[in-house]
């Protein structure tokens, strides 16, 4: 056997993509191969564009490409930006997994190699966030811009994105003349095309204009002492960030009268208040939030003589359900699911052997939506479907409750409950197509299914037959994302109708 290769690279992805070609041809293992990568060694980060003007240390042969899915070729890209030492072992041992016949890896969402390439996308695209934020211009005299001015901002990403964000700019920016200078190398808009050069230090951005003073009047205006934490201030905009940014001169001045305006704010967004947001407290706990639910004035469902239903179970539960919303026999016992819908759906939990009590159980919208009708038996509450706007007052309930949970499952419980988590345009469960399991902003596995209530709604025994049998693979493939079985991911959800 061969020793092991140390392969020297220029930084760029293609450079790697060539070495790759060869060694995927030749099945070398990844222990086998040493990346060594001078801008992403600790001692010599910097000068991307100087080292990728430098010739290539080991030029590799001639070797025709792979073919790859075009979502891992895109999950490559953005994962290669990532300023880690790792991060070409990382993205080699997926490519060549995926090249050796494993078609199907990028859709199991725990395999630790599609974990770890995850994880490096998503620290590219916070960096990219960041940077989409914190950038700022600076207007200087230029006579070779087209206004006889350009827009200047120093920055430093933690990762090596300012090639990659320079379309971002130039979507953001179509109508100025624009530089932006990093350690790693700038790129500048003329209104025609982005070009680049190699990198530089802070001292050769601009400093003090009238645009300073703009924007600072700007944030005054928008800063919201509702939000200050100091940790979180510092999370958010690293202190690394700060001599950037001319407006952080101002925060002791704004941290000064937080308590006067909180205290007004506050009173003002209860009273007014367009959703739940301000009765939902700030700590990740289901317990406080169930208590502070009590009180909830974010939509008019409050005054119907109905007390809302928080979500219940355990805080860890790897699998969470969403129904639409309490019914009548709910909002009595204050627990959701205990009603006849609820029978129907520990009939299905058990039939795929999940315990209930394992699981965390909630609804979209938390307090009991209905019409009230009197008959020969009295007074009679209908159930009625809750609006589009129910849903969206009652999402902050629904954002706080799956960050405490964390699942690694969602099942949604009819169309209510699905459009909660895809959007008002999603077109729900269909009968005769099996449950797909997709991404969602609450859990990586999240299956839409239909709501128990439907079987007792079914015209036929054929139908609540078709309806059940999707309920219970809906609850399988949960059961199967837990477990760690590989389960295929569908199409994500159609995007939002602009009509
Ligand atoms: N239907 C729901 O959607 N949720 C419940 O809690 C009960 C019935």
């Amino acid at each position: 056997m061969a020793g092991r290769r140390r392969i020297t690279l220029d930084g760029s992805l293609e450079h790697w993509r060539a070495h790759v070609r060869e060694l995927v041809r030749e099945g070398v293992a990844p222990t086998d191969v040493e990346w060594v990568d001078p801008l992403r060694s600790p001692q010599d980060g910097g000068a991307l564009f100087a080292s990728l003007e430098a010739p290539r240390p080991t030029p590799p042969r001639d070797v025709p490409p792979l073919s790859l899915p075009k979502a891992l070729v895109a999950s490559l890209e953005t994962a290669s930006c990532s300023r880690s030492p790792l991060v070409w072992d990382a993205l080699y041992r997926v490519v060549l997994r995926i090249a050796s016949g494993e078609r199907g890896l990028m859709d199991d969402p725990l395999d630790e190699d599609t974990v770890r390439l995850a994880r490096l996308e998503k620290d590219v695209r916070r960096d990219a966030h960041k940077m989409h934020a914190f950038v700022r211009f600076r207007r200087i005299a230029d006579e070779s811009a087209r206004n006889g001015e350009r827009f200047v901002a120093w920055y430093r990403p933690s990762h090596i994105i300012v090639r990659r964000e320079a379309s971002f700019f130039r979507r953001r920016f179509p109508s100025m003349d624009w530089s932006i200078l990093t350690p790693d190398g700038c790129v500048h808009w003329d209104g025609k095309a982005v070009k680049h050069s190699p990198g530089v230090e802070r001292d050769a951005a601009p400093s003090g204009d009238e645009l300073e003073e703009l924007w600072c009047t700007y944030y005054a205006s928008i800063f919201n002492p509702a939000r200050v934490k100091v940790a979180a201030m510092t999370a958010e905009m690293p202190r690394k960030f700060w001599d950037t940014l001319p407006e952080t001169a101002q925060i002791p001045e704004l941290l000064a009268d937080v308590p006067r305006r909180l205290q007004e704010m506050a009173q003002n967004s209860r009273r007014n208040a367009e959703s739940a947001a301000p009765f939902v407290p700030p700590r990740n706990d289901v317990d406080a939030l169930a208590e502070a639910l009590s009180s909830c004035e974010g939509c008019e469902l409050h005054r119907n003589g109905t007390r809302p239903v928080a979500g219940e179970g355990p805080v860890d539960a790897a699998i969470a359900l969403l129904g639409e919303q309490p019914g009548d026999v709910e909002e009595q016992a204050g627990r959701p699911f205990v009603g006849p819908a609820g029978e129907e759906l520990d009939r299905a939990l058990s039939g795929v052997g999940l315990e209930r009590d394992a699981l965390y159980v909630t609804n979209a919208v938390k307090h009991f939506r209905h019409r009230v009708t009197v008959g020969p038996r009295g007074k009679r509450r209908l159930h009625a479907r809750p609006t589009v706007e129910h849903v969206s007052r009652c999402q902050p309930w629904l954002d706080a409750e799956m960050r405490a949970v964390r699942p690694l499952a969602l099942v949604c419980l009819g169309v209510t409950a699905s459009r909660a988590v895809f959007g008002p345009t999603f077109r729900g469960p269909i009968a005769d197509e099996p449950p797909v399991v997709r991404s969602s902003r609450y859990a990586r596995a999240t299956i839409a299914t239909f709501h128990p209530a439907a079987v007792l709604r079914a015209r036929s025994e054929e139908d609540s037959g078709a309806v059940r049998a999707h309920i219970a693979s809906a609850l399988a493939l949960a059961a199967a994302v837990v477990r760690g079985a590989p389960v295929r991911f569908g199409a994500p959800p159609p995007a939002p109708d602009a009509s």
